[in-house]
């Protein structure tokens, strides 16, 4: 072997050991809450991993060192809180500093055994008090325990916090920087998906994302309201600002009124700055519209879209699962309709909530070049709802068609200690080892008898969702899931006995992929496979 091959072996070596790692690393849910039923000591293990791993200035908390966290909370849950400190001691870790670690998890640990949602649901139907508690993430903000109260947002005008704002910046630029990676320049315009609950869990990431990429920070006035924004100068951005095109979810709009307006504020403070238009693609882009279309610069000024007001969601969900589309187009046109709602204030300060505006939408999709969005929650991903695929699949499969190209796909996850930008295609492929194809996952669902194999079918069908509007899923993935599932005779049967419905969608979406030209697989183990689905669509009659 010569010098290159040997380094080069060793690089793929070890790019191989990064991705074990991060398989293995990953949280993974297992099962589903029970509802007034408190979580096992097993599954708390790897939840109090993942808690300990960050800093919490709140509650005076230093994250434990990666390479002790799992050595210490092994001690904790075994022996107690003074073991791990004295643990921890033994590789130089001061007691003082991990006792308060500690005392965070046992009020973590006393919280999760008590579990009141029953009790809490009878008093509301009784029209009783329920104490509130925040809506957030558990890792993020353990203060969302005890569950069972009433949960309440936040206040919009806080949002970006202080801290949501400082980590968007590492992301906004990674972003940016992988496109350039891979496409040697900077995208001119990008396309992210905002969401209510997200914003709420992480106090506005998805919000302050945005703002970074366009090169502007929140500005709060005399009442500590973020209510203005100011420019970022291009010297200290060190790139162009990006053109973004915002689609936020009924539920953003009805909850982050103020924060739809600063977002439109944004854009048009971008537009109107005095800078070349090769280092602002916003006011190059507006400067073409305007001489292209000869429409108004407030026109061509729009990005913030959503539903007419009183409308929720993009419909495409349902006319995936539905399987009676014929062009994948009419998927990318049906997000357009149901999302082309702008919402904003013109120049002459008159508000717009909800105007129609299917032509300035198709206009700015056409110049999008990638599309975004963030992952907030490690119970959540993008196979487990169908809500990812019908917005940031919806979206991407709208700009094929308006910019006649692929636009890049990248996700992250704001809740990993190092915040990494993943492509779809790299996201698909963790999730679908981490959840779908994983045995831990699926033995948990399966726990819940007839509603766990519903949650496996729905999975295979949300990845579906993503050959449908992203053509993103490998040949692999299709062929271990029918291995999994259906191949496997014992498993076969264990899924028919407990929910015959579910077993035969999850064969026929086997089948709509291949039909669909999303799964090349050979000729016998589609036979296979067409057979395993009549044997249950017989079993099925036979019930009825
Ligand atoms: C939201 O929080 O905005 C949201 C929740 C579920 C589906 C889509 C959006
Ligand atoms: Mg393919």
């Amino acid at each position: 072997m010569t010098t290159k091959d040997s380094s080069e072996r060793d690089a793929r070596v070890f790019a191989l050991y990064e991705q074990l790692l991060e398989i293995e690393q990953r949280l993974i849910p297992t099962g589903l809450h029970v509802f007034g039923r408190a979580s096992s000591a097993g599954e708390q293990i790897d939840l109090f991993k993942m808690i300990a791993s960050f800093d919490r200035p709140e509650h005076g908390v230093r994250a434990l060192p990666t390479e002790h966290v799992e050595a210490a909370i092994r001690e904790f849950v075994n022996h107690g809180s003074e073991a791990a400190v004295r643990l921890l001691e033994t590789h130089g870790l001061k007691a003082d500093e991990t006792r308060s670690v500690f005392a965070l998890l046992e009020s973590v640990s006393t919280k999760l055994q008590t579990n009141t949602e029953i009790d809490s649901l009878v008093r509301a139907l009784r029209g009783e008090f329920i104490e509130p508690g925040p809506g957030a993430d558990i890792i993020q903000n353990p203060d969302v325990l005890p569950t069972g109260r009433n949960t309440h947002a936040i206040n919009p005008y806080s949002v970006p916090s202080a801290a949501a704002f400082a980590r968007s910046e590492f992301v906004a630029t990674s972003i940016v920087e992988r496109y350039r990676n891979e496409h040697g320049r900077y995208p001119e315009a990008m396309a992210l998906v905002l969401w209510g609950l997200d914003n709420i869990k992480t106090q506005g990431e998805g919000v302050a994302q945005a703002l970074w990429l366009l090169g502007v920070r929140p500005v709060r006035d005399g009442l500590n309201r973020t209510t203005d924004v100011a420019p970022i100068s291009l010297q200290e951005l060190g790139r162009p600002r990006i053109d973004v095109v915002m689609t936020i979810s009924g539920i953003f709009r009805d909850l982050f009124s103020p924060t739809v307006q600063l977002l439109d504020k944004a854009v048009r403070l971008v537009a109107q700055l005095d800078e070349p238009v090769e280092s602002n693609y916003v006011r190059k882009h507006v400067l073409q519209q305007v001489q292209a279309d000869a429409c108004t610069p407030d026109e061509a000024t729009v990005r913030v879209f959503s539903n007419a007001p009183g409308n929720y969601g993009t419909n495409v969900n349902f006319m995936v699962m539905d399987s009676q589309w014929e062009r994948e187009e009419t998927l990318g046109d049906l997000f357009v309709t149901r999302k082309c709602f702008a919402y904003g204030r013109d120049s002459h300060g008159r508000a717009f909530e909800g105007r129609e505006a299917r032509l300035a939408m198709d206009r700015a999709l056409s110049r999008v070049e990638a599309t975004y969005q963030n992952i907030d929650t490690f119970e959540i991903g993008l196979t487990d709802v169908d809500h990812y695929f019908e917005y940031l699949g919806g979206v991407s499969k709208a700009v094929e068609k308006r910019a006649q190209a692929k636009p890049a796909i990248y996700l992250s996850d704001s809740l990993s200690r190092e915040v990494k930008i993943r492509t779809l295609e790299e996201t698909l492929r963790l999730e679908t080892r981490t959840k779908t194809l994983n045995p831990k996952w699926y033995e948990g669902m399966l726990k819940h008898g007839f509603r766990g194999v519903a949650e496996i079918e729905n999975h295979v069908s949300n990845t579906f969702g993503w050959s449908a509007t992203a053509d993103a899923v490998d040949d692999w993935i299709y062929a271990e899931v029918a291995n999994t599932f259906l191949f496997d005779e014992s498993m076969l049967e264990r899924l028919r006995d407990l929910n015959p419905h579910s077993a035969h969608a999850l064969a026929q979406r086997l089948l709509e992929a291949n039909g669909r030209g999303y799964w090349e697989v050979d000729e016998s183990t589609l036979a296979k496979l067409r057979e395993i689905s009549r044997n249950l669509e017989d079993q099925l009659e036979g019930v009825l």
